[in-house]
C-alpha cells in the first residue's frame, strides 16, 4: 500500500478497498491487452514525470488503465466524469495504490465539478476526458492551467463532437486524440458494449421481462445498434427512431421497424435514448405513452429525456419504486418511469460496459498518452485520430489473446492492391 499521508483526494470510504483490490483483479482477467501494454509500460515508462488527469468513469476497467498509467511512469489522478458511476471500492483501492481520486457515487452537481476542479489543481500535461467536462473547464474557467498542457484524449462520441465544435470555432488550445474514434474503440465499446450493458442496467434496476415487450431506440450510431441488436436477442420487438436517413436506412435494411418517436411514443414499453442530442422523448411524447412506460437513457448526458418537463406534469406525484425505478404520475390515468435519473443506465444501475471491450478502449488510451507525450513538439492544436498503427495493434493483440489466426497477403495479392493497372 502507498504511503497516502500527505496525499489529497475525496471519496467515500477508504475502507472499501480490498473489496475494489479484489474486483480490479477479477477485470484484469478480461484484459489481456491492457496487460501487455502495462507490462510494456513498466520497462520503457514513456509517461515519466507526465502529469495525467483521468476523467473517467471510476470502476474496475478504469483502475486497470490508471495502474498502467502509473506504472508507465505518470503522476495520474482521477475524477468521476459523471456523478452516479462511481464504484466507491474502486475509488478507495486506486487511493490504496497511490493514485488520487476525487468521486462519490450519487455526488450532487456541485460536488461533481468541485472534484473536476481538484483533479486540474494537478496541473496536467494531459487529460483523459470522456464528454469533455475538463477540456470545457479548461478553456473556461482555468485558462492559466493551459500552459502546461501537451494535449488531450477524448473517449466517447459526445466529448468529440464538443472538442470537433471547438477545433471549428478556433478556440481549441491544444492537440486532442479522438480515442472513440478508432475502430477498435467505437466498433467494439460502443456496439458491443453500450448493447450488453445497456441491457444489463435496465435488468438490474427492472428485474423485468423483456421478450414481447415493444423496446425502442432512439438513434441507430455505433451505441443505438448495439442496444436494437441486444433487445431483440432477448425476445423484444425492436423500433428506431432517426434523424439521419442513412441511419434510418440502416435500420430499415437490418430488419428494425423506423418510425417516428411521435408513432412510438405511443406503442412502446421500454424506451431507450443514444441520440447525444437533447429532448428526444419530450413532453408531446409523455403524454402519448401508455401507461407504466420506462424511459432511460443510454447517452452520455441526462439530457437526452426531458426530466424537467416530466417533473412538471407530475408534481407531487412521483415516489421511487426500488432503486433506479421511478415513477412519474403525468396524468390522472397514467405514469411514467424513469431509470437512474435518466443518466447512463448501464453505468447508474450496473457497472458499465464489460472488461473485454474497454481493454481495447482503454489500449488506445494507454497508447495515446503515450503518443501524445512523444510528439507533443509537433502536434497542431487539431482534434486527430489515434493513429492507424496503434488501433491496427491493438487488434492484433487482442486476436493474439483469444487464439484468433488471421492471413497475411502474399507478396503478389499486396502488389495487385497496390497497383491500378490491372482489370479482369
Ligand atoms: N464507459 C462505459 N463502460 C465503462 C467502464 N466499464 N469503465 C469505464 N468507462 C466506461
Amino acid at each position: 500500500m502507498a504511503d497516502t499521508a500527505a496525499m489529497n483526494y475525496d471519496i467515500k470510504d477508504r475502507s472499501l478497498a480490498d473489496a475494489g483490490h479484489r474486483r480490479i483483479s477479477w477485470a484484469a482477467r478480461e484484459m489481456p491487452v491492457i496487460r501487455m501494454i502495462r507490462e510494456r509500460f513498466q520497462q520503457d515508462k514513456p509517461l515519466a514525470g507526465v502529469r495525467i488527469v483521468a476523467c473517467v468513469h471510476v470502476t474496475t476497467e478504469t483502475a486497470n488503465l490508471a495502474l498502467t498509467l502509473r506504472d508507465g511512469g505518470a503522476d495520474a489522478v482521477v475524477c468521476a466524469s459523471n456523478p452516479l458511476s462511481t464504484q466507491d471500492d474502486v475509488a478507495a483501492a486506486l487511493v490504496d495504490e497511490g493514485i488520487p481520486v476525487f468521486a462519490i457515487k450519487g455526488e450532487d452537481n456541485e460536488t461533481y465539478y468541485r472534484h473536476i476542479n481538484a483533479a486540474i489543481d494537478h496541473k496536467p500535461n494531459i487529460v483523459i476526458d470522456d464528454g469533455a467536462d475538463v477540456v470545457s473547464a479548461l478553456h473556461r474557467e482555468r485558462r492559466d492551467d493551459l500552459a502546461e498542457m501537451f494535449g488531450a484524449t477524448e473517449e466517447t462520441t459526445t466529448g468529440v463532437v464538443r472538442m470537433r465544435a471547438m477545433e471549428a470555432q478556433g478556440v481549441l488550445e491544444f492537440p486532442v486524440i479522438a480515442v472513440n474514434d478508432a475502430d477498435t474503440k467505437h466498433f467494439f465499446d460502443n456496439r458491443y458494449g453500450t448493447g450488453q450493458s445497456t441491457m444489463d442496467g435496465i435488468l438490474r434496476a427492472t428485474n423485468m421481462l423483456i421478450a414481447g415487450k415493444v423496446v425502442v431506440v432512439a438513434g441507430y450510431g455505433w451505441c443505438g445498434k448495439g442496444i436494437a441488436m441486444r433487445g431483440r436477442g432477448l425476445g423484444g420487438r425492436v423500433l428506431v427512431t432517426e434523424i439521419d436517413p442513412v441511419k434510418a436506412l440502416e435500420a430499415a435494411m437490418d430488419g428494425f421497424e423506423v418510425v417516428p418517436m411521435e408513432t412510438a411514443a405511443g406503442v412502446g414499453d421500454i424506451f431507450i435514448t443514444a441520440t447525444g442530442n437533447i429532448n428526444v422523448i419530450d413532453r408531446d411524447d409523455f403524454e402519448s405513452m401508455k401507461d407504466g412506460a420506462i424511459v432511460a437513457n443510454a447517452g452520455h448526458f441526462n439530457s437526452e429525456i426531458n426530466i424537467a418537463a416530466l417533473e412538471e406534469m407530475a408534481g407531487e406525484g412521483r415516489r421511487e419504486l426500488r432503486p433506479f425505478v421511478e415513477e412519474f404520475q403525468v396524468s390522472s390515468n397514467h405514469s411514467v418511469v424513469v431509470l437512474g435519473d435518466g443518466r447512463l443506465i448501464n453505468l447508474a444501475a450496473a457497472e458499465g460496459h464489460p472488461a473485454s471491450v474497454m481493454d481495447m478502449s482503454f489500449a488506445n488510451q494507454a497508447l495515446a498518452c503515450s503518443y501524445l507525450a512523444e510528439h507533443r513538439q509537433e502536434l497542431e492544436r487539431r482534434v486527430y485520430n489515434v493513429p492507424t498503427e496503434i488501433d491496427h495493434e491493438i487488434a492484433r493483440l487482442k486476436l493474439a489473446s483469444m487464439a484468433v489466426e488471421i492471413d497475411v497477403l502474399t507478396d503478389e495479392q499486396r502488389e495487385y492492391l497496390e497497383s491500378w493497372e490491372h482489370g479482369t
